[in-house]
């Protein structure tokens, strides 16, 4: 008896001190310190000029020890960070605050990252919501370089407000095949648009002094083996299709900071390769910020990686530890000297950012306020594909119908990927929930129903006046992949195929919508006329099974917070529909290049998208850069004002764009430049430019682009240089990249 009360004893004990010691920790996890990120600059003289910083920095590296030193070359220690990243992860469900590069004794603030394609993700421990826009993939749709810059500005001030100050978006990955997971946080397959939406979203990020952080520097196209993935590519390829995005970005924008991809390039690891972060990036492109990893794997040997110019490893400091580095500095492997550059770099452009005067307060109250969720609303209804109408939209606004909203997804708050991308807004507009609401003012009864019983959803659409098929993704099916171990990762990419348990989203192995999808639309559309089938989902699909049977689709992607109002208003033609196709749709899945989420090498080919089916003169189900509208446009007197130029010249062209319909309306424009004559193997023709105009009905307007000459060059392996071929282009003028849809005229380059 008296041994069992003292066991009793004994485990009452540890019981209260168990529970104790998790308290604390919970506690300290939960109320975490936060730091400002701003200088005491009363501690400095007076910073305006780079030279200002640059001294600064040398200044700040002399006085540090190599520990202090080796502490802005990361993000916080393991022992404090996990805990409390995971506590506010999974009992807050808040992506906590990682203060980076913190520096006491010297009056160095730290920075913080925040992820932000869709909205800020980092949030203070106040506030819980953010506005929450449609996915990248969705503004690549719009076509809209000014909204982008708009959205990335209200991210910057989210982030702001929420006390981050380095935002990890935009992601400019290319879309080389639709099943890569991620696709719906980048913005299509094309370089030219990827560039053109990298650089607003970067100038906008910038001016509220958060420093962007670009990603994932480079090839990272497959997700499902990101972390072990070997991407060969040859020098044209990687030249001419996979950097010049992120080219323009570090030259035209000047971007702080890039971050390094998980996966290897011809060899090396992305964090830890010597001939993008050094080679390309700094010596070639003149980029003058810092990288940081992509998180948690992103580098496996710090010594590599300072050979190659990685300047950041995150969130953790793992390879970038004092043993590691002191050691290799010991042996001569690396000298002092290389980790005083990193951390020059470093320091140089993060304090520039933090000494920046700021053009406004970024006040809490400025979180999720209506003009910035007005903005999400009109972002969701500029970037809607309509790519099928069969006389069934505008839907009328008349009283007295009956309305059905079908499908697993029509009342679901779904605004796309869980991992890296999430963002939590106030609230979300389901499909069912906004046309609803629009109907609600015309006295309509709006049915919801959720497909599960196809008898009973048959019923409803023969009764109903009109029916919306809400089919597609959750982030169960794609986005991020979410699985924790590399090993795991590592044996389906040896096998080849899928080993154990799948994880959550990552990549699609097949474009085709779920069956249970395929047999809604195919069981309910013979029933009911008015039938429009609802895209939601990142990238593009196999419709072949159901595309010819529907009288309309549309793409509404992941539409963002304001996505169910947005697809109302589109529906009801409160608003004329003007995305187009930030990539191709294939008539056949096999028509894209190889693509197998388990495998641990690739070769990236020269063709991909509207490069690759132009080449091959394969038909396409839906052609690149293809949208419909409530009106239509003609497109009339394509003309080029300098026929003849030297490579130093711009090409000047007009085109004039007329509204022949009954509705004002958008219409994006698109510029092709062909390459017919070229003794080299080029694709039959590349976007380099495109514009979106409005039009009330019978207004015309004159469209103008300059493009300069050097925009027509090719990389040459052999000199490594880019040239310009003297020789007649031909230009391709439209609403798509269809040939039907294309004006056309040739211009020569002396
Ligand atoms: C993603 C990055 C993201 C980072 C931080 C990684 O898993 O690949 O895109 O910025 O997490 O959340």
């Amino acid at each position: 008896m008296r041994i069992f009360k003292k066991v009793l004893k004994i485990l009452l004990i540890t019981l209260i001190v168990l529970t104790t010691f998790t308290g604390i920790i919970y506690y300290k996890s939960v109320n975490y310190t936060t730091y400002s990120l701003k200088p005491d600059k009363s501690k400095f003289e007076k910073m305006v000029s780079k030279e200002d910083f640059d001294k600064l920095a040398k200044e700040l590296v002399a006085q540090m020890s190599l520990e202090e030193k080796i502490d802005q070359m990361y993000g916080e220690k393991m022992l404090h960070s996990v805990p409390k990243f995971l506590i506010n992860a999974i009992a807050k469900r808040r992506f906590a605050h990682i203060y980076a590069g913190r520096n006491e004794r010297l009056n160095i603030p730290p920075w913080v990252l925040s992820d932000g394609p869709r909205g800020a993700r980092v949030m203070d421990k106040k506030i819980n919501t953010v506005t929450t826009f449609p996915v990248a993939m969705a503004r690549g749709a719009s076509w809209d370089v000014d909204l982008e810059r708009k959205v990335n500005e209200i991210i910057a001030i989210e982030m702001r407000a929420n006390g981050a100050n380095y935002a990890a978006t935009p992601c400019v990955n290319l879309l080389r095949h639709p099943g890569w997971g991620r696709a719906q946080e980048t913005y299509g397959e094309d370089p030219w648009v990827l560039g053109k939406m990298g650089v607003a979203a970067v100038k906008a990020i910038q001016s509220h002094n958060v420093m962007a952080c670009p990603k994932h520097f480079a090839l990272n196209s497959i997700e499902n083996s990101r972390w072990v993935i070997n991407v060969d590519v040859d020098d044209r390829t990687l030249r001419e299709v996979y950097l010049p995005h992120f080219k323009k970005i570090v030259q035209e924008s000047k971007t702080a900071s890039l971050m390094s991809a998980y996966n290897f390039v011809r060899g090396d690891q992305c964090g830890a390769n010597k001939e993008l972060l050094t080679d390309i990036l700094r010596d070639e492109w003149g980029f003058e910020g810092f990288v940081s990893t992509d998180w948690v794997y992103g580098i496996y040997d710090g010594v590599e990686a300072v050979k190659a110019g990685l300047d950041v490893e995150m969130p953790w400091q793992d390879e970038y530890n004092y043993d590691t580095i002191d050691e290799a500095i010991k042996s001569g492997e690396i000298s002092e000297k290389d980790i005083d550059e990193i951390v020059i770099r470093i320091l140089r452009t993060r304090l520039a950012y933090a000494f920046a005067e700021d053009k406004m307060e970024y006040n809490q109250d400025l979180i999720a306020k209506p003009s910035h969720i007005d903005l999400a609303r009109e972002v969701a209804e500029k970037s809607m594909v309509l790519l099928k109408n069969q006389n069934v939209l505008p839907f009328k606004k008349s009283r007295n119908k009956k309305i059905a909203v079908i499908g697993r997804l029509a009342d679901l708050p779904n605004t796309g990927d869980q991992g890296s991308s999430n963002s939590t807004p106030p609230y979300v507009i389901t499909p069912y929930q906004g046309i609803k609401s629009l109907n609600k003012t015309l006295g309509n009864e709006v049915i919801l129903n959720d497909g599960s019983d196809i008898e009973q959803a048959k019923k409803i659409a023969q009764e109903v006046d009109e029916v919306v098929l809400v089919v597609g993704y959750t982030h169960e099916d794609e986005g991020e992949y979410i699985i924790l171990s590399r090993d795991k990762m590592m044996e389906s990419a040896k096998a080849k195929k899928l080993v154990g348990e799948k994880g959550m989203g990552g990549d699609r192995t097949s474009l085709k919508l779920l069956p249970e999808d395929e047999i809604l639309i195919k069981s309910l559309t013979p029933l009911n006329k008015n039938t429009v089938v609802t895209y939601v989902g990142g990238s593009a699909i196999d419709m072949s099974n159901w595309q010819d049977e529907v009288p309309a689709i549309l793409f509404s992607w992941y539409a963002g917070m304001e996505g169910g109002n947005a697809l109302a208003n589109i529906l009801y033609g409160n608003v004329n529909p003007s995305g187009k196709l930030p990539f191709s749709i294939a008539v056949n899945e096999e028509d894209y290049p190889y693509f197998n989420p388990y495998i641990d090498n690739i070769t990236y080919e020269y063709y991909h998208g509207y490069t690759l089916f132009d080449k091959k003169n394969k038909p396409v189900a839906y052609p690149f850069g293809f949208g419909l509208s409530y009106t239509t446009f003609d497109y009339s007197d394509l003309s080029i004002v300098n026929p003849e130029l030297t490579a130093k010249d711009s090409i000047q062209v007009k085109v004039d764009i007329k509204n022949t319909g009954l509705m004002a309306g958008e219409e994006v424009t698109q510029l092709y430049i062909g390459f017919k004559n070229s003794n080299i193997d080029r694709p039959v023709k590349l976007l380099r430019g495109f514009d979106k105009i409005y039009l009330t009905p019978n207004e015309e307007k004159t469209v103008e682009f300059s493009l300069p000459a050097e925009e027509l060059s090719f990389y040459n392996p052999d000199t490594r240089q880019w040239e310009i071929e003297k020789m007649d282009y031909e230009i391709y003028l439209g609403s798509s990249s269809r040939k039907e849809d294309l004006l056309t005229d040739t211009f020569k380059v002396r």
